[in-house]
């Protein structure tokens, strides 16, 4: 891994692409993130926490690393969560993610960092078969699921392309209580969030800025049981017990799963 980037060319890419939704450490002691630029303070330990958080149930699935797995990184944004399956040994990943802007900043921090075996493009999930990006053992969905507007299909997709494990990130919906029905029964919330007008790039739901978007955000029995209908036979919730995850995984409005083939 050598960079392909001078430490003058980085901070010029640093200056023109900015601000990163992820922070990734890069040669010369520089690294993406900008205090000055960033929207959220969540922003500077995403990867780690998400990585210290999920990671161990993942590796652990898969023998200790990634080492000989082959990776999709889906909705990657800039890449950090890619930067981090290749530093656990993956052979290779793959990035991708609708927004060209961020697949330009995961391209430049794979030249900044010197990431022989990460490749990023631009596509949409609903895109996903083994004919746009083939097929991979290990596939991370990081605040994704309760994004889309047809989350059934788009994760049959994903998980088409998926043969062994798929680590998921996702707000959820706490159960709401009292009432049995919907204690036991996988539920979806409708959602119409609002849009993100012209602040595109200073939010990692800009994507869709020009439509009044509806999104699903699921309870934690809906993902499991999603997950098991598409064909993984162990579906987890990962319990947090890291002190640097966001309050709202304690809370239950946010959570993790691993599910396996
Ligand atoms: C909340 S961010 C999550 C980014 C990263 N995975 C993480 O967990 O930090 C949502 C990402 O999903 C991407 N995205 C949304 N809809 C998509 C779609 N249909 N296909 C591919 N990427 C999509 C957005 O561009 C954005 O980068």
């Amino acid at each position: 891994m050598t960079t392909q980037l001078t430490k003058e060319e980085i901070i010029e890419g640093l200056d023109r692409l900015g601000p990163f939704h992820h922070h990734v450490e890069l040669p010369h002691g520089l690294s993406t993130h900008d205090e000055t630029q960033s929207r959220r303070s969540i922003e500077l330990t995403r990867v780690s926490s998400l990585v210290e958080h999920a990671f161990p149930s993942l590796l652990q699935a898969c023998g200790g690393s990634l080492a000989g797995k082959r990776v999709l990184d889906v909705a990657c944004n800039c890449g950090g969560f890619s930067v981090e399956a290749t530093k656990h040994g993956a052979d290779s990943v793959l990035g991708v993610d609708i927004v060209d802007h961020y697949i330009e900043q995961a391209n430049f921090i794979k030249d900044a960092a010197g990431l022989d075996n990460a490749n990023f493009k631009v596509l949409d999930v609903n895109d996903i078969n083994e004919s746009t990006v083939g097929m991979f053992d290990v596939t991370l969905c990081f605040g994704l699921l309760y994004h889309l507007e047809n989350p059934v299909l788009s994760m049959k997709r994903i998980a088409s392309v998926t043969k062994e494990h798929m680590l998921i990130d996702t707000a959820v919906l706490p159960t709401p209580k009292g009432n049995p029905k919907f204690t036991s029964r996988p539920l979806w919330m409708m959602n119409f969030p609002t849009v993100a007008g012209d602040d595109k790039h200073h939010t990692t739901s800009g994507w869709r800025a020009d439509e009044r978007p509806i999104q699903f955000a699921p309870t934690v029995n809906a993902v499991i049981e999603l997950m098991k209908n598409l064909g993984f036979s162990k579906v987890a919730k990962i319990e947090p017990t890291n002190s640097d995850i966001e309050t709202r995984y304690y809370k239950g409005r946010r959570a993790s799963f691993l599910a396996s083939r």
